[in-house]
Parts: structure tokens; C-alpha cells; sequence
């Protein structure tokens, strides 16, 4: 069976022998994944027409009014990723804006800054060729209950390159044939904190000023999650399938699964579902892990890049 024949069809069965039968699957047009939330106390500017958004008229160190922050929740959830440029922020506002999402979690794999238990440094020397979680993902997936976001602030940024891009996995998930959906419902991932261990973290925090933790979990830690969840405060349905860390279907080979998560992985960041954000110091981004993958570029050698990040802790997914 190829999956890859032709992305602008999606063939049934029989339609895949007889090519003449396949049909152009009713998926939601771009246009429709754009929200039609109106904002009164923040300026909300879409990066893509699937994902991402500037937001403004916010200082996310200032105390924040109820009636802001339900209108910044409301657009994490419409837009999954949030930008916010030109913000002063210490670790812990940072911490404290994060928390108004969810509980404060930590990552398992690296030291914290010092001082700041609930915060890590994303950091790129200039001597470095490796970056960190440089593969498309969602964070954590290999825990019980992996992250729910992850906010993340930009202290030292290259001149240009450095970017970080995201793709709607709702998107991702309505564009799918009602016979791939049908297939996927149910199916569970195995996701491992061992696979491509070397090239997302440990070949990076052997050189540089990152420093790792906990190394000998990394090995055993892993979890089963759904091929497609449901996401918990909309209850929309997303793929939830994470290049980084998934290994194979459950009750299925390595052999077996590898054709259909290539697939998956080249549909997940098809470019009509990403957005891509070029950093300027000070600008703090927060996303949404239940709905959205990431991926840190890796283009910016010879230049130092210093992010910190603060990960919000997320529920079992279902
Ligand atoms: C990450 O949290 O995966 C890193 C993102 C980035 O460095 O842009």
C-alpha cells in the first residue's frame, strides 16, 4: 500500500487499485481552522492562517486582570502557539504566568537554572553544532502524563536563523480520509525517551553550558499514548504523534509501524499547518503540546542562542 501516491487525494481501498475512483477528501479548508473569537483587551495577530498568533497590549510581568487573561487562554486554545514581544520578564514571572495554564512540571532531563527549580536553559553555544530537541515534537511524550505547554523566553538570540516552527496537529487530524481517521481512532504509540537520545539531548549537553540530569532513566522511560487524542478543554480531536520519541504501534512491530509514522511524520508538518517565528530578545512564546508539534532550527552556527523554558505539567492523554 503507498500512503504517498498523491497527498491531494485520499483513496479508499478500492479507489487505491483503481485510481480513477479516488476522491478529494472533504477536509476543512485552512480558512476554516481560523478562529473567530473577538478580543477586547489584547491585540491578537495571526502568524499563519493554522497556527500561531502575536499577541499585544499585555505586560505579562504586570498583574494581570481576569477579563485579559481569559482572553489570552482563549487564544492559546484558538491559536495554539502565542508570541509576546517586548517583555521584561525575571524567571519568576515567567514561572508565574506559566502557571496560570496548569500546575508547573519539570523536565526530567536537565539541571534547572540555578535557583530557579521550575526553569531550564535552552542553550546553544557558539561552538556547538547540535541543538537541543532538534527533531519535530511535542514535549515529553514518554511520561504517564506528558506536558501540557511549555513557555518559553528568549534571553540571547543568533542575528538570524534560530527560528522555531510549529504545525496544528488538529489541522493534521481533519485533513486525514475518513478511512485513515477510522484506522488511527483506538490505535495507541509507543513513546520512548531513549530513541534519538544522542541527537536530541546527550550529544549537545556533552559540550556546552546545559547540563543534564537523570540519564540513566532515559533508558526505561516510556509510555503508550493515543494516536489521536482529544484534547481536554476543547474537545477537538489531534494527532498526537511525535517523531522524536514515537517507536511503534501498540501490538505491532517496529518493521510494521515504521511505513505509516513515516507517513504520518511528513503529514504532521506539511507547511499549510506550520508557522514559523523568527525570536527578537525579550519575546516570550507559549504553546500548546496537546495540539502542537515544534521544532527548534538548526541553522545559526557560530552564534549563541540562550532560551529559558518553564514546562507546564499536563494530564493522561485520551
Ligand atoms: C524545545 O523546547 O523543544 C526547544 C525549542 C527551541 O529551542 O526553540
Amino acid at each position: 500500500m503507498s500512503l504517498k501516491l498523491d497527498t491531494r487525494f485520499h483513496c479508499g481501498p478500492t479507489a487505491m487499485r483503481l485510481p480513477v475512483l479516488c476522491h478529494i477528501a472533504g477536509s476543512r479548508s485552512i480558512s476554516d481552522d481560523v478562529p473567530m473569537t473577538t478580543f477586547k483587551h489584547i491585540t491578537v495577530a495571526p502568524l499563519a492562517a493554522s497556527i500561531g498568533a502575536e499577541i499585544s497590549g499585555v505586560d505579562l510581568s504586570a498583574a494581570m486582570p481576569d477579563e485579559v487573561w481569559q482572553e489570552i487562554h482563549q487564544a492559546y486554545l484558538d491559536y495554539i502557539v502565542l508570541f509576546f514581544r517586548d517583555q521584561t520578564l525575571t524567571p519568576t514571572d515567567q514561572v508565574n504566568f506559566a502557571a496560570r495554564f496548569g500546575p508547573i512540571g519539570k523536565y526530567p532531563f536537565a539541571q534547572p537554572v540555578e535557583g530557579h527549580p521550575d526553569v531550564i536553559a535552552i542553550i546553544k553555544e557558539a561552538h556547538q553544532t547540535s541543538n537541543f530537541g532538534g527533531i519535530w515534537h511535542t514535549d515529553t511524550t514518554y511520561l504517564e502524563c506528558p506536558s501540557l505547554g511549555s513557555a518559553l523566553y528568549a534571553r540571547e538570540v543568533p542575528p538570524v536563523g534560530g527560528d522555531t516552527m510549529w504545525a496544528n496537529q488538529y489541522a493534521a487530524y481533519d485533513a486525514l480520509s475518513d478511512g485513515l481517521k477510522e484506522m488511527l481512532d483506538g490505535l495507541k504509540l509507543l513513546n520512548s525517551a531513549s530513541k534519538n537520545k544522542a541527537s536530541l539531548r546527550e550529544d549537545h549537553l556533552a559540550d556546552g553550558a546545559m547540563k543534564g540530569q537523570d540519564e540513566s532513566r532515559m533508558d526505561v522511560q516510556q509510555a503508550f499514548h493515543p494516536v489521536v487524542r482529544t484534547h481536554p478543554e476543547t474537545g477537538r480531536k489531534a494527532l498526537y504523534v511525535s517523531e522524536a520519541h514515537a517507536v511503534c504501534f501498540e501490538g505491532w512491530t517496529v518493521e510494521e509501524s515504521t511505513p505509516l509514522l513515516g507517513y504520518l511524520y511528513e503529514h504532521t508538518r506539511k507547511p499549510e499547518f506550520t508557522c514559523r517565528f523568527s525570536w527578537t530578545v525579550n519575546t516570550l512564546t507559549i504553546w500548546d503540546n496537546r495540539c502542537g508539534l515544534h521544532y527548534p532550527l538548526n541553522d545559526y552556527h557560530g552564534h549563541r542562542r540562550e532560551l529559558y523554558r518553564v514546562t507546564i505539567e499536563g494530564d493522561r492523554p485520551v
